[in-house]
């Protein structure tokens, strides 16, 4: 139990400072950088988060448990649906019985008003690890990635989004926004991110965020190139029709060339090959995705550290100081 008057929640991207972000990515490469060197780190013993997760996943679970893990601390999986939760308990009440055993409490689940909600009743810090609004956790270890690949600060970098105005490409806009990149967004009309996450950064950057509906325009001599599924979970149904609507906006060799020659290619995960992605360019050497999946470990350990307020809580002298 860590309760605090004043719990570190992060549930957008837009909830940090550009320092924050800043220090959460250099935290997390010197975390990575500490896991490497095979020495432990284990600020987080006697801690025990939970996972509360109300849709699938495989790189966000399994990134947060390892990472607890790793930092010496406990991990508990509640499925919602084994939760009294199911059964119509508020989540005022959940919020405030895990605030009781946690430390530390992650959410995937679909609206964004569900971890507002738990948030404003927890005593403890509340992590969004996927809404259908925003997925903040992953835009910090898709833009560590960036930095590990690209010798240049994020400002002086072209970044397209190409496809669904989704989850992702809300936090990438609240990114650009932090951040000072330029972004430009290519979704098909009606698929357009939400319009006042959109206006609010556009008004707020300091580079331009730009939506169109062309494709070729996003990546037009871009540093970087971003993509993410069609049908985000929740949107099985309309998957057909997805299909059809969004084919001209896959990410394959041919848009690839129109992007600068070192230009990089992100992707979340999971990816539908011969979708939104080739075969060719997710596995192709523009391609990070691995090392994308890879980062979300590292970062996760950045946040829990942060959110927990573990930093300084060393054992004993490591890389972390050098
Ligand atoms: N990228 C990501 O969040 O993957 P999962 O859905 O597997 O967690
Ligand atoms: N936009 C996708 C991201 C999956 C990690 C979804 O919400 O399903």
């Amino acid at each position: 139990m860590n309760n605090s008057p004043n719990p570190r929640h992060y549930l957008t991207v837009s909830d940090l400072s550009t320092n924050e972000i800043l220090f959460l990515i250099s935290r997390a490469l010197k975390l990575k950088k500490l896991y490497k060197s095979g020495q432990p780190y284990r600020p987080a013993m006697n801690k025990v988060i939970g996972l509360l997760f109300e849709k699938p996943s495989t790189r966000t679970r399994v990134s947060f448990e390892a990472a607890m893990l790793q930092l010496g601390g406990n991990v508990t999986f509640l499925s919602s649906n084994d939760l009294q939760l199911k059964r119509g308990e508020p989540l005022k009440d959940t919020a405030k019985v895990l605030s009781r055993y946690l430390d530390c409490l992650v959410v995937r689940t679909f609206g964004q008003g569900i971890v507002d909600e738990l948030a404003r009743w927890s005593d403890i810090p509340v992590i969004n690890g996927l809404t259908d609004q925003h997925h903040p956790c992953q835009v910090l270890s898709d833009i560590m990635t960036v930095m590990e690949h690209k010798d240049r600060e994020m400002r002086a970098l072209k970044v397209a989004w190409v496809g669904d105005g989704n989850n992702m490409a809300h936090s990438w806009i609240q990114a650009a926004c932090r951040l000072g990149f330029a972004l430009t967004l290519a979704c098909p009309e009606g698929y357009e991110p939400d319009r006042e996450t959109l206006n609010r950064a556009q008004s707020e950057s300091a580079a331009p965020i730009i939506l169109t509906t062309d494709p070729q325009e996003a990546v037009e001599t871009s540093d970087v190139i971003n993509t993410d599924v069609w049908a985000s979970m929740g949107h099985e149904k309309e998957a057909a029709k997805r299909r059809e609507i969004f084919a001209p906006y896959q990410v394959n060799d041919a848009l690839l060339a129109r992007a600068k020659t070192d230009a990089i290619v992100l992707h979340c995960l999971p990816a539908h090959r011969g979708e939104e992605i080739s075969e060719d360019v997710l596995e192709g050497p523009h391609s990070v995705v691995w090392d994308q999946a890879e980062n979300k470990m590292h970062l996760q350990k950045a946040v829990l550290e942060w959110a927990m307020q573990l930093e300084g809580v060393v054992s004993s002298p490591c890389a972390l100081d050098t």
